[in-house]
């Protein structure tokens, strides 16, 4: 631990020598200052939302007599958000990966606030009301009507319609699918608590448990809804449906992501205007953060009192504190000494993004406008796609689509699902963990000492308020176990502790 020189300190000292000097006609000559110290650093690999939440959480926690350090994030990449990104799609901008913020989503309303970002509804870019179509490959097995009106009165009578159709088809079961997902949201608001009321945990094991959330997590979203009585109609289509779009797996991923990937179906969803990685390109522009862009972290080593962080540039970083904020399972960062997590691979999901027109043979229609505007599928291997969505009519013959797959979509495939393309992009995403019941967990401090992993939150819930929630945790972590602050102190408060209360393990 270096120590900590703050500005204000030196001029105080050097205002007190002038004084003395002034008062006592110097004989001696002044004691010579210590050279000033380097601000302990913390280091942190990813400028997505959890790395950019960890730096706020840090700048807003840290309290007067430790806010003297420094942070550095490192992005291999050109730009930050990582997994929030957008695609031109001639001209159109979209949401490439993560797209869609639930009512609920505290921290990012909060980001929205403070960044000056205005707020987008994502549905208001194709109809008022867009109709659903569940596809098994031979024919639609259900169907909602979609009415393009702007009068309150048409959506009101359409969606009235709909409700109508749903529970004629899934029965009363939606009303217990409903409260499940609402009992699993109300418990996550926990985590937006008083930090005064609220532990930092040292586990996502223990975080999850104090919640109420981690037994969830032992069992699949699949049983766990057998197991409230659900219809196996309503597990196998509804449901599959949502999960296979927002995870692009099955039923038997745990009941937890489950629950989260339900929630992603709620009414009042929203979106940045603009594009949501403005939240980490926002939050890194406010929190003093010295960004290394274009920097891939290619080891870190623990030698003695530093973290020694090298890029592939062949540049090589001291710091007291290091933080991983990306998935692991995929970048090869050589550890050492070597660190031990779960074995975890990452669902690919395929995002291709198509100009053009859909081809209604396809699907059985004789024309375009009777194909739903959101397809989805239900759990069939030999389905090539797990859902297309209109994401802009630019008229009733020219189209802007996106498809999530599993698999890449080749151009023969393409071929046979839509009657013309102008334009194809295609993104394959190391989307999110695949998940498992039950769940194991790689831990928040991966050695023991000062090394960080944000993204061990993921086993539990991939999404970009789940990041901030784990980075707000770890960013608390790391102040009460590297700089000794106490749980409660917050920027606002007297500050209260001082060298005495520093961990000497470094
Ligand atoms: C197609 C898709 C749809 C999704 N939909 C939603 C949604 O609708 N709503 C939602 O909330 N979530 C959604 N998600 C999930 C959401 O994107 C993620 O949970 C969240 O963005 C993860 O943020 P992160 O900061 O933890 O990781 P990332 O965003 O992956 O950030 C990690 C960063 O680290 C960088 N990096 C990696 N290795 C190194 C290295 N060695 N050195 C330097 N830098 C490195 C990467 O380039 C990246 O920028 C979706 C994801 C995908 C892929
Ligand atoms: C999108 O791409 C087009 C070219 O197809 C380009 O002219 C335009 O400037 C791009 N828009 C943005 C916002 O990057
Ligand atoms: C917030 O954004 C609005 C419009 O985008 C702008 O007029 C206003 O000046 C901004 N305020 C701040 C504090 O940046
Ligand atoms: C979780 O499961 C354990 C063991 O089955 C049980 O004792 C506990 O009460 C459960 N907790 C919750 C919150 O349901
Ligand atoms: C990191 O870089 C430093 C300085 O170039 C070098 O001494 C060290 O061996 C490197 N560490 C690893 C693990 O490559």
């Amino acid at each position: 631990m270096v120590v900590v020189t703050s500005p204000t300190l030196i001029i105080l000292s050097l205002l007190l020598i002038i004084l003395l000097l002034l008062s006592v006609s110097a004989t001696d000559p002044p004691p010579p200052l210590p050279p000033p110290a380097e601000p302990t650093a913390v280091c942190i690999v990813g400028a997505g939302i959890g790395g950019s939440s960890l730096a706020h959480f840090l700048r807003l926690y840290s309290s007067p007599d430790h806010a003297d350090f420094r942070i550095r994030i490192f992005e291999r990449n050109g730009f930050v958000g990582g997994r929030m990104a957008t695609v031109n799609v001639s001209g159109d901008i979209f949401e490439a990966g993560a797209s869609i913020l639930h009512p609920k989503n505290f921290y990012a309303l909060e980001y929205t606030k403070l960044l000056n970002l205005t707020i987008k509804e994502p549905s208001s870019s194709s109809s008022s009301s867009p109709s659903l179509g569940i596809w098994d490959g031979k024919k639609f097995v259900f169907k909602t009507l979609g009415f393009d009106s702007d009068l309150p009165f048409v959506q009101k009578l359409v969606s009235l319609a709909n409700s109508v159709l749903t529970v004629l088809r899934y029965g009363f079961s939606l009303l217990k699918m409903e409260s499940f997902v609402q009992s699993t949201v109300a418990k996550f608001l926990r985590y937006y608590e008083s930090r005064e009321s609220r532990p930092i945990f040292e586990s996502v094991e223990e975080m999850l448990k104090w919640a109420g959330l981690y037994n969830l997590t032992t069992t699949t979203l699949g049983l766990k809804l057998a197991d409230i009585r659900l219809s196996p109609l309503l597990i196998e289509e509804l449901v599959t449906v949502i999960t296979r779009i927002n995870y692009g797996q099955s039923v038997a991923i745990s009941g937890l992501a489950g629950a989260v990937s339900l929630a992603g179906a709620d009414g009042g969803l929203w979106s940045i205007k603009g594009g949501n990685w403005q939240m980490a390109s926002g939050l890194i522009d406010h929190s003093n953060v010295a960004l290394h862009l274009h920097e891939e972290i290619e080891s870190i080593s623990s030698i003695g009192k530093y973290y020694e962080l090298n890029s592939t540039n062949g540049k090589s970083y001291k710091c007291e504190v290091a933080v991983v904020a990306t998935p692991l399972d995929e970048v090869s960062i050589r550890f050492t000494p070597l660190v031990s997590i779960p074995k975890r691979s990452l669902q690919h999901t395929h995002a291709t993004f198509v100009r053009g027109l859909l081809n209604p043979e396809y699907f059985g229609l004789d024309a375009v406008s009777k194909i739903p505007e959101l397809v989805g599928t239900i759990e069939d291997p030999d389905l090539p796609f797990s859902s297309i969505s209109v994401l802009k009519r630019h008229d009733e013959k020219d189209m802007t689509y996106k498809i999530f797959s599993r698999k890449p979509l080749d151009d023969d495939v393409l071929d046979t699902i839509f009657s013309f393309r102008a334009e194809t992009i295609r993104i394959n995403w190391g989307a999110y963990p695949h998940y498992n019941a039950p769940e194991e967990f790689a831990p928040f401090i991966l050695d023991g000492r000062h090394l960080y992993y944000v993204n061990a939150f993921e086993n539990a819930a991939s999404t970009m308020e789940t990041s901030a929630v784990s980075a707000e945790n770890i960013a608390r972590l790391i102040l009460s176990r590297f700089f000794g602050q106490p749980p409660f102190s917050s920027s606002n408060l007297e500050s209260h502790s001082d060298s005495g209360t520093l961990r000497a393990d470094l």
